[in-house]
């Protein structure tokens, strides 16, 4: 029998789907439920009803799940950052043990493997280094800000976006994920601009000043590095705003303004600095690593040196090994490892963090490293076509989208001995283990929680050439 859209209906939700919905059966037909916590009964109310599916929203709880938890956060479920602060942690860690799992073997074809438990995050909170705001000229009210006819301004925010709404900011004081310093620069940013009527950026008129705002923190000294995202260049803003910032905040060793004046929604564009080096240092373990505002690193820094950890204890190396690192970035994995191999290559398509892993190697005083700038998979058809021998171990760590068809064929014409393949996204690393298992066993499964609260899996894979 159909649900119909607007209707309540009682359930049990028993599970939970990719990106932390709830999931409950009605009649036979699966609905999913958000803000569901496995093991909830509740009324959930029908939000659209398709032939063989249905999505609901929590309406009332009507019996808690024992592993529900009060959410710390007042924004949750209207912001998209966490999905799971309901759910208590131990919860979480098995749910990203089972999507793996289950990803493996739906899109993967991998029935028979183990996946190991998940690796918690040495912190539950405040453990992102990187976070990026938005401003928007059409603030997403909630119903606090509906209900008090107070002094919210509708056309200013500085936040996140709301889910599925490109266009809707929710103004943001506090965020749980980010470091207590990062908010607080947040309030002031917010503060200065709209006491200068900096106006933000429209997204649907394509009008106005500000885009974003990015703060690095760095966990080994706790100096950060601010980036506002503008559409134009205002020498005189910057400078002052700069001045506010370093006068406020001793924490703050530089900032950067980046312009960019497209459409696209990236917080990146062309960086001019207006205090200090526009670079920070950090640490993962014994190797320090300066990166700068648009480079990738790593946002849990504690719990990336758990992940390198595990990526070293995969790669099992003796100190003879060649190492071959695709998607090096800065030398993350690279210079992590480089004192455990003979010879490593570092392969990355970003010309700055090119240069900066160089850097990083010299300063780390590592001379057996080298790095080229090239698309992993235009690197690798070359590579696998020549004569020399093939890397003993290959490490991958591709972005969400994962490994180019036709670099997992050259991987396999290359045919290392053993292959560590890092992920963020198992559906697209279950896709490629999928053609790689052809001539590759899989040895071992780490899911590793980098980011605490949310539904975003990172994942390692060991593999050996059969
Ligand atoms: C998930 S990050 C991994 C970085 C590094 N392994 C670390 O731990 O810091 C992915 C990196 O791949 C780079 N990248 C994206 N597409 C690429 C491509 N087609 N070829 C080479 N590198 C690419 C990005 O610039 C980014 O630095």
């Amino acid at each position: 029998m159909k649900l119909v859209k607007g209707e309540t209906v009682e359930t049990e939700v028993t599970s939970a789907a990719y990106e932390g919905v709830g999931v409950a059966r009605v009649n036979e037909l699966v609905v999913f439920v958000r803000g569901g916590v496995p093991g909830d009964r509740v009324l959930a109310r029908i939000l659209r009803s398709k032939k063989r599916y249905a999505e609901a929203v929590v309406e009332q709880i009507l019996q808690p799940s024992p592993q529900r938890v009060e959410p710390v956060c007042s924004y949750f479920q209207i912001c998209g950052g966490c999905t799971w602060q309901n759910a208590d942690y131990e919860l979480q860690l098995q749910f990203k043990r089972q999507q793996v799992a289950d990803l493996f073997c739906r899109i993967g074809g991998l029935s028979d493997v183990q996946v190991n438990p998940t690796l918690p995050s040495p912190k539950l909170y405040h453990y992102r280094n990187k976070m990026e705001f938005t401003f928007g000229s059409r603030r997403w009210l909630t119903r606090e800000e509906i209900a008090d006819p107070g002094p919210a301004n509708k056309e200013f925010a500085l936040g996140l976006h709301v889910p599925q709404r490109f266009d809707k900011v929710l103004d943001i004081e506090r965020c749980h994920l980010a470091t207590l310093v990062t908010s607080e620069i947040v309030n002031h940013v917010r503060r200065v601009a709209q006491g200068n009527d900096w106006a933000p950026y429209d997204t649907i008129k394509h009008e106005g000043y500000l885009k974003n705002l990015v703060i690095r923190v760095s966990e080994f000294s706790q100096q950060v590095l601010v980036n506002l995202v503008t559409t134009e260049r205002h020498t005189s803003r910057m400078e002052f705003l700069a001045r506010e910032l370093v006068s406020r905040f001793p924490q703050v060793t530089t900032v950067v303004n980046s312009v960019n004046a497209s459409r696209s929604p990236v917080a990146t564009g062309e960086e001019e600095i207006y205090y200090g080096s526009g670079s920070l240092v950090e640490k993962i373990g014994p190797v320090a690593y300066t990166l700068e505002a648009s480079t990738f690193f790593q946002p849990n820094t504690l719990q990336a040196e758990r992940l390198y950890g595990v990526v070293r204890d995969f790669a099992r190396l003796s100190g003879r090994e060649t190492l071959l690192d695709l998607y090096c970035g800065i030398g993350g994995i690279t210079l992590f490892l480089a004192d455990q191999v003979a010879q490593a290559i570092g392969v990355e398509n970003q010309a700055r963090s090119v240069e900066l892993a160089r850097q990083n190697a010299a300063a780390n005083s590592t001379e057996n490293c080298e790095f080229l700038e090239s698309d992993a998979a235009a690197y690798m058809r070359e590579t696998a076509g020549r004569s020399s021998p093939p890397p003993d171990v290959v490490t991958i760590d591709p972005p969400r989208v994962g490994m180019h068809p036709d670099l997992v064929e050259s991987l396999l014409r290359l045919g290392p001995r053993r292959i560590v393949y890092v992920s963020c996204n198992p559906a697209t690393q279950a896709r490629d283990l999928e053609v790689l298992t052809g001539q590759y066993a899989v040895e071992k499964i780490q899911p590793v929680d980098m980011f605490p609260h949310t539904y975003h899996i990172e994942n390692v894979v060991a593999l050996e050439r059969r």
